[in-house]
């Protein structure tokens, strides 16, 4: 599905440079259920970020189903991202003007391929899955930390991605609530060949990954 070949990432900051990460060979193939540990600062989030097509690497290629991505074409970009890989930030990035159910709408919006009704359908099945019916018309501020982590991981799901990118996407939730959506995921991942990639420390999670990658220094180590 996607695969890096020789990717460093070096970031510039004023005349200091940092290796964030150096020669990576990393591939995600359809059915994957990868995480990805290290300690922080090891290089996790800048190798999601490279996976999902939201940054680019100093050195190295990254192909999206054997073919090579130009970054310099960010409209191509932003058509291949919105198609095939959803993402599921540390953050959230959630609209705050938006509600609930229009922050899990967003990534529908443009899809004109999408039928209205099966858009509708998967909103509510998401917001559903996710428990969190009831507030479907609340703000974000009006919501908790792990409520507004559902909201993320709806939202990534609503397009049906073919790969789910998360940083400690689990963070924020109790063991209860992770359980279930992680089970909804794997479900996914066995019926549609949906492939996900976390970055996590969350032992529950690693316990659901058919592939664990650990990182060190921006080096994978195993
Ligand atoms: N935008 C940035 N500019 C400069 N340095 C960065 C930037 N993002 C990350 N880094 C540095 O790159 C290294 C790897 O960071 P990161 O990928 O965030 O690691 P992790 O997610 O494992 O904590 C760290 O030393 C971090 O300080
Ligand atoms: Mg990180």
């Amino acid at each position: 599905m996607i695969e890096l070949k020789q990717v460093s990432k070096i970031y510039q900051t004023g005349k200091v440079e940092l290796h964030a990460l150096h020669g990576i060979n990393f591939k995600v193939s359809s059915g994957d259920f990868a995480v990805i540990r290290g300690p922080s600062g090891s290089g996790k989030s800048t190798l999601l970020n490279i996976l999902g097509l939201l940054d680019e690497p100093t050195e190295g290629e990254v192909e999206l189903f054997e073919k090579k991505i130009s970054f310099k074409d960010f409209d191509a970009l932003a058509v291949l991202r919105s198609r095939a890989i959803s993402f599921v930030f540390q953050s959230f990035n959630l609209n705050p003007v938006l509600t609930l159910e229009e922050n899990v709408m967003v990534p529908l919006m443009i899809r004109k391929d999408i039928e209205k009704t099966e858009k509708e359908t998967r909103i509510t099945e998401w917001i559903d899955k996710v428990g969190l019916s009831k507030h479907r018309n609340h703000l974000p501020d009006e919501l908790s930390g792990g409520q507004r982590q559902r909201v993320a991981i709806a939202r990534a799901m609503v397009t049906n991605p073919q790969l789910v990118i998360a940083d400690e996407p689990t963070a924020n939730l109790d063991s209860v609530t992770t359980k279930s959506i992680l089970e909804t995921m794997r479900e996914l991942n066995r019926e549609k060949g949906t492939a996900f990639v976390f970055a996590t420390h969350d032992p529950v999670l690693e316990a659901f990954a058919n592939r664990t990658v650990h990182l060190h220094d921006g080096r994978i180590e195993s």
